[in-house]
């Protein structure tokens, strides 16, 4: 059951809320302000704890190890994984994507086929690009209807016996549609393909269970979900992760070095080489504790509730074009002002004191799909409030002014 948020409360987790020079928080599709429990964690890992892990035989490096694999575990926990020995540790979804495309990648042979979706992230397009140039497996790209949400039925049409990996966002950063990817998994292995789902966007605002949707690969990055830079997860079945190849190699992913050859350490470990940023999947598990102990659909609620508040504040405005589905979405709301660049609204905002997003988004083709250079998008944390999506439609009326000829 869920209950509702005490957003002071969790106002006054994160400092920056607190600074009275804030500006209005708006990007967080982009990144997302820190509770203090992360960076105090962050700061007392440095402080108390640090050592390298999997390497010293003294305390202080069993300390730090023992607080990253607890990291994994609680990584593993909160996508209800099987086991942590399925949670890669990497700097984010974009290397998690990279790893996959050029390890499991090695499997693939020309004439294999890959689907992605006309509203995918570039880092969930170039690095099958790469693919596509090294190996000569060819790239389908799923249409979208026309409300933003992908076209099922020519997902369907696109699957056949060559499909060897479909990899889609789980939401869109800039439609912000959710994507029924467990139907879209059932689907891809029908035909036998694997599925990769690019959860960028999910774990701040939307329950994730590996084991329910029976995905191959999942990823996210820690800084998207109130934690640290630098650090994320690739999620992979773990006899998947065993068949594939080391992606980078170097020290902590070997058993035996000669000069001649190496063995590696079964997964998730052959894919970690190197120091990891430890102390940063240490801040990245603070940080989905924190989620947990909001309690994720609490967290949906509260942004729902917000996200209705906003919907409706741009039905009632004939000068805004919002882009993205009703139904199915989060709180991310990418739009124009009629005859006004998305890059003079965010400048006009940021005057204001409104921080939002405008460009591509990283998501050129999409801008191609929709006819449009570069949108405005704002998009909502968990501790935004009515009274700053008040602000923002203020400060849209002022945009409209200064761009009006009256
Ligand atoms: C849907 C999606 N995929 C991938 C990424 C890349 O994430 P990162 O830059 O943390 O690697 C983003 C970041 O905005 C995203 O929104």
């Amino acid at each position: 059951m869920s209950q509702s948020l005490n957003l002071e409360n969790i106002r006054k987790d994160f400092k920056y809320l607190a600074n009275k020079k804030q500006v209005i928080y708006l990007d967080n599709a982009s990144t997302t302000q820190k509770p203090d429990v992360v960076l105090n964690a962050l700061s007392d890992f440095y402080r108390y704890s640090n050592a390298n892990v999997h390497r010293g035989a003294y305390h202080l490096s069993e300390v730090a190890t023992a607080k990253y694999d607890q990291a994994r575990q609680v990584a593993a926990d909160f996508i209800h994984a099987k086991s942590s020995d399925e949670i890669v540790f990497v700097r984010g979804c974009t290397e998690a994507i990279n790893l996959v495309a050029s390890s499991f990648g090695q499997q693939l042979n020309a004439g294999d086929e890959v689907i992605i979706s006309a509203m995918e992230h570039h880092a969930n397009i170039v690095p099958w690009q790469m693919l596509s140039k090294a190996k000569g497996i060819k790239i389908r790209v799923i249409n979208l209807t026309e409300s933003g949400e992908l076209d099922l039925p020519h997902y369907k049409s696109l699957l056949n016996k060559h499909t060897k990996l479909v990899s889609i966002a789980h939401i869109s950063n800039v439609l912000g549609a959710i994507n029924d990817v467990g139907l879209m998994i059932e689907w891809a292995h029908e035909v036998g393909a694997k599925f990769l789902v690019d959860a960028a966007q999910s774990p701040a605002h939307i329950q994730i269970d590996v084991q329910a949707l029976d995905c191959d690969f999942l990823t996210f990055s820690a800084h998207k979900h109130y934690g640290p830079t630098g650090v994320g997860i690739l999620y992979g079945k773990h006899s998947l992760l065993e068949r594939m190849v080391p992606y980078q190699t170097g020290g902590s992913m070997i058993t035996s070095v000669t000069y001649e050859s190496s063995e590696f350490m079964s997964a998730p470990h052959k894919f970690e080489a190197g120091t990891p940023a430890y102390a940063e999947a240490y801040g990245m598990s603070q940080a989905l504790i924190y989620l947990n102990e909001l309690g994720i659909n609490n967290i949906k609620q509260a942004e729902d509730d917000l996200m209705v508040y906003t919907l409706e504040k741009f039905k009632q405005s004939d000068d805004l074009i919002l882009y993205g589905p009703k139904d199915n979405r989060i709180g991310v709301f990418s739009f124009l002002v009629k005859g006004v660049h998305a890059h003079d609204v965010a400048t006009i905002l940021d005057s204001q004191g409104v921080a939002i997003r405008a460009g591509h988004h990283c998501a050129m083709p999409l801008m191609h799909t929709l006819s449009v250079p570069a949108l405005a998008r704002a998009s909502l944390g968990v501790y935004n409030t009515k009274s700053e999506i008040d602000q923002l439609f203020d400060g849209l009326k002022t945009v409209k002014k200064i761009f009006s000829n009256e």
